[in-house]
């Protein structure tokens, strides 16, 4: 059954929901699911924009069929060719062979990577500001180069104000009715996603981020139709900050991320009365969590969001403990910088953790590693506490 949605007197949402989904990407945990927008323009000419994953393709596919009825699909326009978006377009160009698929010259050549035995009847590239006029729209297409994939654009429309802007802007997170992020609680309820979102898949390319929020920046921006998530119609330059933010690796807050990696407990036992003296100092909304238990994608997310990282670990195999070494390996694939740093390591014989957590540091941008560093050896002692609260001193100055 059809499960179309109106945005505005022509265009429609008919993508779909999936909640079954275990991991997005095949590594990321999206316990509330994920939608793929797709979206149709019902001008004097019908645009179809992306089309969807192919979990949810026949729902896709009857949204489609239902709003088009008797009349043509003249347009495809691919914003972005990854599959979650690009998956159903075989079937669409197998129903509609005369629809003229719009996109950048490096979409048209992953259509053949991708769909090799199936032809493109007819296709137009499209460059930088290049329009296509559809009846009472105009829409104007903006390379968006590496905002996730090379071939990527965004779509203006000039006679709504619509940026239909690709996976900028979108979230984890199914639909639950409500398309309209002014319809949900989004800062309570959906920014976590949003941010684990935009770090774990976008936010290693915070530079073509920020140049796709330059050009948004010159256009008259009513509505924001993101291939992912709730549509925005209000509120949007707060949504644009937090992207300004994330995309130039500005922490969000002043705030304290401790990850302990920790064998039998002593290391964290550690970092909690670290954790304690920071708070004894006034910190508030300290986080602190377990690399082992916590999937490195939320801890991506915390750390684009804290300004200050904690890493405490123990040494393992003479190195560092193996989910602290994933998590700092994640951080630098997603071209983490600018953060201040604590660090305490642990070694019983002969620790090695702390000083390949500085060469690794070292080889990213503008972490600062505050003195002093804490070597454990098995376990606190007494004798110690003095650098607890030295380096808990020199946290809270920092901040
Ligand atoms: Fe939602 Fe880059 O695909």
């Amino acid at each position: 059954m059809y499960q179309h949605r109106a945005i505005t007197e022509d265009l429609y949402w008919i993508g779909g929901n999936d909640r079954r989904l275990a991991l997005f990407e095949n590594v990321y945990p999206i316990p509330r699911g994920v939608s793929y927008n797709a979206y149709l323009l019902m001008d004097e000419q019908t645009v179809l924009l992306d089309t969807v994953d192919k979990s949810v393709s026949e729902v896709f596919l009857e949204n489609l069929e239902h709003l088009l009825g008797q009349r043509q699909l003249d347009y495809i326009i691919i914003n972005h060719m990854e599959p979650d978006h690009c998956a159903a377009l075989g079937q669409v160009l197998r129903r509609y062979p005369d629809a003229t698929v719009v996109c950048t010259q490096k979409a048209l050549a992953m259509i053949g990577q991708f769909f090799g035995n199936q032809p493109v009847p007819r296709s137009r590239v499209v460059k930088e500001g290049e329009t296509l006029s559809t009846g009472r729209h105009t829409l104007t297409f903006l390379t968006a180069p590496m905002v996730h994939w090379p071939e990527v654009m965004a779509t203006y429309d000039s006679a709504d104000q619509v940026l239909f802007s690709a996976d900028a802007f979108g979230t984890f997170g199914a639909l639950s009715g409500n398309l309209f992020a002014d319809e949900v609680n989004f800062e309570t309820q959906w920014l976590e996603d949003a941010r684990r979102y935009y770090t774990n898949i976008v936010g290693k390319y915070g530079a073509p981020v920020q140049a796709l929020l330059k050009k948004a920046a010159g256009l008259d921006i009513r509505m924001l139709c993101p291939l992912h998530g709730p549509i925005w119609r209000e509120n949007i330059s707060w949504f644009l900050d937090k992207y300004m933010q994330w995309s130039s690796y500005t922490p969000e807050e002043p705030a304290v991320l401790i990850a302990c990696g920790s064998v039998y407990g002593h290391t964290e036992d550690a970092a909690f009365l670290l954790a304690s003296r920071l708070a004894e100092r006034g910190v508030r909304n300290i986080q602190m969590y377990d690399v082992s238990v916590t999937h490195p994608s939320v801890l991506v997310a915390e750390a684009f969001r804290c300004s200050h990282l904690v890493f405490a670990c123990a040494t393992y195999n003479a190195g560092i403990f193996p989910c602290m070494e994933t998590l700092l390996l994640e951080l630098k694939a997603h071209g983490l910088k600018n953060r201040t740093i604590g660090l305490l390591e642990n070694g019983s014989w002969a620790a090695a953790a702390g000083c390949q957590i500085c060469s690794l540091l070292e080889s990213m941008q503008n972490m600062t590693v505050l003195e002093p560093v804490i070597h454990l050896k098995s376990a606190l002692t007494e004798a110690q506490l003095p650098q607890l609260d030295a380096l808990a001193d020199a946290i809270v100055a920092s901040m």
